[in-house]
């Protein structure tokens, strides 16, 4: 399965974010074809479970086929909101939950079948053996072609994988969050020969006010010069340079915006450069 080389993340298009319209989200799908992004990113949960709605009404009046987009979403949050009545955020992997969540996302995606589903979070109730079962049955009914976690450790990987063959773990990875490269999540994939995905690749620099971030900032500001591209760019280019071959879900919900990530891949960010971001992030230089 090859997936676009940036994945086009919905999270932020919906009610939790820029509150779009239809018209809206079919310019950024619009956008983001034209640029050979063809993966998007959903989760049942998004938009207090309404986003995956928005995005379907929008594509199916898209003269768009099926096979020329691929769909990615994530079961497995109960979360309490208008939408549902759930009493309180808890994870539920039971096989019936995450038949209907799938269900539910192919109503609202106006599809037949999703290209990849996710577990969106490790429980620590999650039995494998179910989940295998759940998985077996999906991909039997042609309704998921393919099965991956997001959020897992190694060990939580390894138990469902044992029971059912997963292509990727979706992670948290940017310069301010530089784990999954010493905690073993990409030597895991790796080895596999599986592509990690990274999500919130631009981390909490443009959100937060902090010592790290303005050290980051005159790093950013040498290297935007020398490799003449924004800042935005070389955060995106930062994760990219990883050998584990990174698949960014960028959050973006601005279609001038995703024109201007995908020049990201474009930058060969030289190693030392790529080392004086990781320092700035550390604060000190590599021991
Ligand atoms: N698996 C998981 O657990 C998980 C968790 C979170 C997210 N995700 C996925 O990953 C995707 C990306 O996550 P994310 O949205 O947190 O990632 P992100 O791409 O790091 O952040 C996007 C946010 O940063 C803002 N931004 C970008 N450039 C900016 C700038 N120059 N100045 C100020 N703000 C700027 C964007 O605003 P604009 O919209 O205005 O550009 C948007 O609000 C989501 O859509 C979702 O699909 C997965």
């Amino acid at each position: 399965m090859t997936f676009s080389p940036i994945i086009i993340g919905t999270m932020r298009w919906g009610i939790w974010g820029a509150n779009h319209s239809e018209k809206e989200v079919q310019k950024l799908i619009e956008t983001s074809m034209e640029e050979g992004l063809y993966t998007f990113d959903h989760a049942d949960i998004y938009g207090d479970y309404t986003t995956e709605k928005l995005f379907g009404d929008a594509l199916s009046q898209m003269k768009i086929n099926r096979e020329e987009v691929q769909l990615i979403s994530k079961c497995g949050i109960e979360m309490p909101c208008e939408n549902r009545n759930y009493k309180i955020k808890s994870y539920n992997y039971s096989k019936e939950h995450i038949m209907n969540s799938v269900e539910k996302s192919l109503e609202n995606l106006q599809t037949d079948y999703l290209d990849l589903l996710l577990l969106h979070r490790p429980s620590p109730l999650m039995n494998p053996l179910e989940i295998g079962e759940a998985f077996d049955e999906l991909r039997e009914q042609k309704k998921v072609r393919h099965f991956g976690v997001s959020n897992f450790s190694t060990s939580q990987f390894e138990l469902i994988n044992d029971a059912f063959p997963l292509i990727t773990n979706q992670v948290e990875i940017s310069i301010n969050h530089t784990d999954a490269f010493y905690d073993g999540t990409l030597d895991q994939l790796m080895r596999k020969g599986l592509q990690p995905m990274a999500w919130s690749v631009l981390g909490n620099y443009f959100s937060k006010e902090s010592e790290q971030n303005s050290k980051i900032r005159l790093v950013l500001g040498e290297l935007c010069k020398k490799y003449n591209v924004d800042e935005n760019q070389l955060l995106l280019a930062f994760v990219l340079k990883h050998p584990s071959k990174i698949l960014p879900v960028i959050g973006t919900s601005r279609w001038e915006m995703i024109r201007r990530f995908k020049k990201s891949l474009d930058i060969n960010l030289e190693r030392e450069d790529w080392f004086k971001l990781l320092e700035a992030s550390q604060g000190k230089e590599v021991n």
